[in-house]
């Protein structure tokens, strides 16, 4: 159902396009006085270039920075512990965080948790965090999780590998640069579960129940360009237009979802990256069809909507063949597209069959299968990780 008023919440600023990272000393005078930033990143952005690329652009202009390069996929409140040590020991006054999702993550949580709680629990939903943090600017080189432009963190409890979805306006980076540029070197693996998860996104967004007119726009733009893109920039990472229009689609999904919501692939999806560290896109594929499949009966009209803005669907097919033409659809990408099964991927049978009942309870925690058109009870969760173990595509 439509709400009928919506709070569209963003970042200030968004710096979009080829080479805007050279815009980045600009956005730091326009948000305020800003001295000393620290740039939240990990290793493999330092040794791609990313980071120097980041750097040189605030040398450029004078400005000194620290690096914090030891975040780590699936990020933990450790982590997030470590960098504020840092931050505090450098009296940084602003956080950059440059990569994929994880140190975007990183540093949103390490920009709040500077001025709130340290304690990860305080953050479970329903708790929410709206006052503004540390001012925080996303710079993304993936074309993904939207992170970006999102109110929420992804953090995991160390301990326990609980993966706790923190939200609130306090999350929305200050500032977000979206340069396709820094996605040109991505490998294949890379490039499909990224626009699987951005698709996703769109897919959720359109489908969930605190859906807006605002956040349809965003998502049916959203898919309209994965289904037109994602198969030219799999087939050839240097394809310019399409590295190009992946990444303002994360970007538009990214707004659709935070300014709805996500459902049940994200519910699910989380425990698979908790406790097997499968990565968040590719686990969102592997359960994209089913769930959707799943769902399909309760929102037929929606995901035909779906069906036709990924293009699996014309405008001449009625509701119900566009959405089937939808599930077959994701059943192809994921085939196309190479996304193993659980199985395919390596985890032991054993551990995940007595995963499942905790796998379960964690996505019904999450809140967000009870915005899923179609809610589903403990059991039919299981029975869907069942259907995802050995069935991808
Ligand atoms: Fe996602």
């Amino acid at each position: 159902m439509m709400r009928k008023t919506v709070r569209v919440c963003t970042p200030r600023y968004l710096q979009i396009g080829e080479g805007s990272v050279s815009c980045l000393p600009d956005i730091l005078s326009a948000i305020g006085k800003i001295s000393s930033p620290l740039i939240i990143t990990d290793k493999t952005m330092v040794e791609l270039g990313h980071v120097a690329k980041v750097q040189s652009a605030l040398i450029n202009q004078g400005i000194a920075c620290g690096i914090f390069d030891e975040t780590v996929p699936d990020p933990t409140d450790e982590v997030v512990l470590a960098a504020l040590s840092k931050l505090e020991a450098g009296k940084h006054d602003c956080v950059i965080g440059v990569g994929g999702g994880s140190p975007i993550d990183t540093a949103k949580a390490v920009a709040v948790m500077s001025r709130y709680s340290r304690d990860i629990f305080d953050y479970r939903p329903p708790a929410e965090f709206n006052e503004p943090g540390l001012p925080m600017i996303a710079v993304p080189t993936t074309a993904g999780t939207g992170s970006e432009v999102t109110h929420h963190t992804v953090l995991v409890h160390a301990a326990t590998r609980e993966k706790i979805s923190c939200r609130g306006e306090a999350f929305v980076p200050t500032a977000a640069i979206v340069d396709y540029d820094f996605t040109l070197s991505k490998p294949k693996r890379l490039t499909a579960d990224n626009a699987l998860d951005t698709l996703t996104h769109g897919i959720e967004a359109y489908i969930s129940q605190k859906r807006s007119m605002y956040s349809d726009r965003m998502a049916l733009d959203c898919m309209r360009l994965v289904g037109k893109l994602l198969d030219r920039a799999y087939a050839d990472g240097g394809d310019r237009e399409a590295r190009e229009g992946l990444m303002f689609a994360a970007t538009l999904g990214g707004l659709a979802f935070s300014n709805a919501s996500i459902c049940l692939v994200h519910a699910m999806s989380r425990p698979l990256g908790g406790l097997f560290h499968v990565p968040h896109g590719l686990s969102n594929a592997m359960l994209l069809p089913m769930v959707t499949e799943f769902s399909l009966e309760s929102a037929t009209p929606r995901y035909a909507d779906c069906g036709r803005a990924i293009g699996f669907a014309s405008t001449g097919d009625d509701d119900q063949t566009a959405a089937r033409k939808l599930v077959q659809g994701l059943y192809a990408y994921n085939k196309n597209l190479e996304v193993p099964s659980i199985e395919a991927f390596g985890i032991d049978r054993r551990e995940f069959e007595n995963a499942l009942g905790q796998m379960a309870e964690d996505a019904l925690r999450s809140g967000a299968p009870n915005l899923n058109p179609r809610v589903p009870t403990k059991d039919e969760i299981i029975d869907l990780y069942r259907q995802a173990w050995s069935t991808a595509s």
